[in-house]
């Protein structure tokens, strides 16, 4: 029988597509994948689409005006700020993402990168493999009594608190949409931006990237940290001002940063941020583990087969487009 939905895959860096298909199959759908390199072809590729699953590729206004009868736009994720979600719902096209898949895993990689920053393992490991057996060198602090300053108290945020709940730190938190209570039961202090970054030893991102949180760490920001502080990056990229943060590191203004995100990922060769001896960085897999990986394109694929066969998906992102909601 000839399947009754196409959903276009428009970019993966998995090896196999093998849960997706599987999934998709058992629901009358058929699964057409591409790297897309560019609009044009994207366009071609999603046009006559019922849904589309997007890994990275960004879809844009003109790219969405070209669907004729797409229903869902599901994205391998979290984050949505690739794809014009306004332009979707104007077509009256779901968004849909992944919010719960790897939640343990960022909050874990957000400590992990936290903890590197105050016991410096990854440096003492770079002396260690070439030849220097010393603990002079390198300056360390003892963790307990420092305050951890959290941006962002979601999902993530929360659980980064939780899980540095053990280590006798003082926790402080800005979030414009959690109030105090909430973070108080959790054992967080709220504060506004400004103030928590005066006083925090370490700085943990946890926000989405939208219109209005693009480049909000930059040199206000940065400028009041404590010279001592250092700055940990597990949400995206382009929140992060890179100019101001080079400047802040190169004049010692700041004592390092850990990075999982960049504004340009893949970065270029020679990149003054990953070369920089201040930063830590790993390439964009605080989400990964053998788990979050096979949840993810298990969850990504049944919210596309739920929208095409008419049930609810798991996670709308904008809901505001359902009627009566
Ligand atoms: N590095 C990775 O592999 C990886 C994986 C998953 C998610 N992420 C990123 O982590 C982010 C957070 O994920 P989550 O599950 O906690 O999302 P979430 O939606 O549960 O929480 C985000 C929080 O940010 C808050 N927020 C919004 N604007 C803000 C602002 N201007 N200042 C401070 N806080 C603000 C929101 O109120 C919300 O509480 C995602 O948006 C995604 O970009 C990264």
């Amino acid at each position: 029988m000839s399947p009754k939905f196409r959903v276009a895959l428009t970019d993966y860096n998995f090896p196999n597509l093998d849960i997706e298909n599987e999934v998709l199959a058992k629901e009358g759908a058929e699964l057409i994948a591409k790297n897309c390199k560019t609009e044009d072809e994207l366009i071609e590729h999603i046009k006559d689409a019922d849904g589309i699953i997007d890994q990275f590729f960004p879809i844009t206004r003109r790219a969405i005006s070209y669907l004729n009868k797409c229903k869902v736009i599901a994205v391998y994720g979290i984050g949505t700020n690739q794809i014009d979600v306004t332009a979707a719902s104007e077509k009256r096209i779901l968004v849909v993402n992944v919010p719960d898949y790897c939640i343990d895993e960022v909050a874990t990689h957000a400590v992990a990168l936290l903890l590197d920053c105050a016991r410096k393992v990854t440096r003492y490991n770079q002396l260690v493999k070439g030849g220097t057996w010393a603990y002079m060198g390198l300056k360390l602090h003892r963790f307990c009594g420092k305050t951890v300053g959290i941006v962002g108290m979601g999902a993530i945020g929360k659980l980064v608190a939780k899980k540095l709940s053990g280590f006798d730190v003082k926790l402080i938190g800005y979030d414009p949409y959690v109030d105090s209570e909430t973070m108080s039961s959790i054992g967080v202090r709220k504060m506004e931006i400004g103030e928590l970054f005066i006083e925090s030893d370490f700085i943990t991102l946890h926000l989405p990237l939208t219109e209005q949180t693009r480049n909000l760490i930059s040199t206000k920001l940065l400028g009041a940290m404590k010279p001592t502080a250092y700055l940990i990056n597990v949400s995206r990229g382009g929140i992060i001002d890179e100019t101001s943060l080079l400047q802040l590191l190169n004049g010692n203004r700041i004592a390092g940063a850990a990075l999982d995100v960049l504004a340009k990922e893949p970065p270029e060769d020679r990149c003054p941020i990953t070369s920089h001896p201040k930063t830590v960085v790993t390439p964009h897999i605080a989400w990964y583990s053998d788990e979050s990986y096979k949840e993810l394109r298990f969850k990504v694929a049944q919210s596309v087969a739920d929208v095409l066969n008419g049930r609810t998906p798991r996670s709308i992102v904008n809901k505001n487009i359902i009627k009566g909601s």
